[in-house]
C-alpha cells in the first residue's frame, strides 16, 4: 500500500501531504456567493503552498462556482504537485440549500465546468458529491467511468457512502477516495474507514474539527491539548492523522491565522496512551 506518515498517494500515483485544506469556507454565508472578506480568502489560499499544503478540496456547488474561481485567481498557474480535488452532484437554489442532482449528463457538464473554472486540463481527483437517490446509482457511476475514459478526470472518489456503495462503484471504476463526515466526536463511518484502510483508499473526513462537548474545559481533550500547549482543534486533527494512514483531513477556514494553526497540528504526535484514551473516551460516547 502506498502510504506514509506524512504523505499519501491518491489512486496510487498522486502524492500529496496528508493534511490538506477544505475550500468550502471561502464563500459567503450559507456557502453562497462571495466571502465576506474576499481579500483574506485570497490570502488564505496563497498561504497554502507556503505552508506546504498541496491538497485542496472544493466543489462546483461551493458558492456555487465561487470557491473554484477564487482558487484559480489565487493559485493559477498551480505549482508542481498541487492537487485541487473537486466534486459535483448537488444543485443549489439558495443559501444552505443543497439538492442532490445525479443525472449523468449533469455530472459530466459540471465536471467540464470545473475544468474551465479551475483552469486545468485534467481534474486530478473528482468526487461524486452525493449518490442521488432518485437516479439509478449505476448510471451515476457510469458517468464517472465516462469522465475517466474521456480524460476529463484522472482519479475518482465518492462522498457520504457505505461500504456497499464503494463495492458497487468499484465495478465501474477504481475508487481512489471516500469523503465521509468523521471526527473525534462523530465516529459513524468507522466501518467505511476500516474498509478504506484495508484497501488503500484515501479517507477524507469532513467536519474534522467538530469535537463537540469534548472541548469543554477540564475534559480529556482539553487536558491533552494543555499538555501539548496546543488547541483542542489541533489535537482533534492530530488524532485523525494517527487514526489511520489513509486519513486525509481537510480542515476548512476563511482566516490565515486559523490555517496556520491547523497546519501546525501535523507536527503533533500523540503518545500511544493519549491516542488510546481519546479513542476509548470518544467511542464510548458514541455507544451511549
Ligand atoms: N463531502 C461533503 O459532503 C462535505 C460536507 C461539508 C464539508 N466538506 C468539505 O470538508 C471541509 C471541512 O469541513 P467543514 O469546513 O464543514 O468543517 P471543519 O473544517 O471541521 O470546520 C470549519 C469551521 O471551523 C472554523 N475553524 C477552522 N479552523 C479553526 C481554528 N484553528 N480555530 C477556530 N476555528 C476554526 C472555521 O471558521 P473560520 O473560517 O472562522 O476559521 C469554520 O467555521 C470543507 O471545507 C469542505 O471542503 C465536504
Amino acid at each position: 500500500m502506498t502510504i506514509s506518515r506524512r504523505t499519501f498517494k491518491i489512486g496510487g500515483d498522486a502524492e500529496i501531504r496528508r493534511l490538506g485544506f477544505g475550500a468550502m469556507r471561502i464563500t459567503g454565508p450559507g456557502i453562497w456567493g462571495t466571502p465576506t472578506d474576499r481579500t483574506e480568502a485570497i490570502r488564505v489560499l496563497r498561504r497554502l503552498p507556503e505552508l506546504g499544503v498541496n491538497f485542496i478540496d472544493t466543489a462546483d456547488s461551493y458558492g456555487p462556482n465561487v470557491s473554484e474561481e477564487l482558487i484559480r485567481e489565487a493559485l493559477h498557474p498551480y505549482g508542481a504537485g498541487m492537487l485541487v480535488a473537486t466534486k459535483a452532484g448537488f444543485a443549489r437554489a439558495g443559501p444552505n440549500q443543497w439538492t442532490p442532482h445525479g443525472r449523468p449528463e449533469y455530472l459530466i457538464q459540471q465536471a467540464h465546468g470545473s475544468l474551465q473554472r479551475l483552469g486545468i486540463e485534467q481534474i486530478g481527483l473528482w468526487q461524486l458529491h452525493r449518490i442521488d437517490p432518485v437516479v439509478p446509482r449505476d448510471e451515476q457511476f457510469g458517468a464517472v467511468r465516462h469522465l475517466i475514459d474521456s480524460g476529463v478526470i484522472r482519479h475518482a472518489g465518492l462522498s457520504e457512502v457505505s461500504v456497499a456503495d464503494i463495492k458497487a462503484a468499484s465495478k465501474h471504476f477504481k475508487v481512489a477516495t471516500v469523503q465521509n463526515r468523521f471526527n473525534l466526536g462523530d465516529r459513524g463511518s468507522e466501518d467505511v474507514l476500516d474498509y478504506c484502510t484495508a484497501h488503500g483508499i484515501g479517507f477524507i473526513p469532513w467536519f474534522p474539527l467538530a469535537a463537540g462537548e469534548l472541548t469543554r474545559p477540564g475534559s480529556l481533550l482539553d487536558t491533552i491539548a494543555r499538555n501539548h500547549q496546543a488547541s483542542v482543534g489541533q489535537i482533534a486533527l492530530a488524532w485523525l492523522l494517527q487514526r489511520s494512514p489513509v486519513i486525509l483531513p481537510i480542515p476548512g477556514t476563511s482566516r490565515v491565522a486559523h490555517l496556520e494553526e491547523n497546519v501546525a497540528a501535523g507536527a503533533i504526535t500523540l503518545s500511544d496512551r493519549e491516542f488510546c484514551e481519546l479513542d476509548r473516551a470518544t467511542s464510548q460516547r458514541q455507544q451511549r
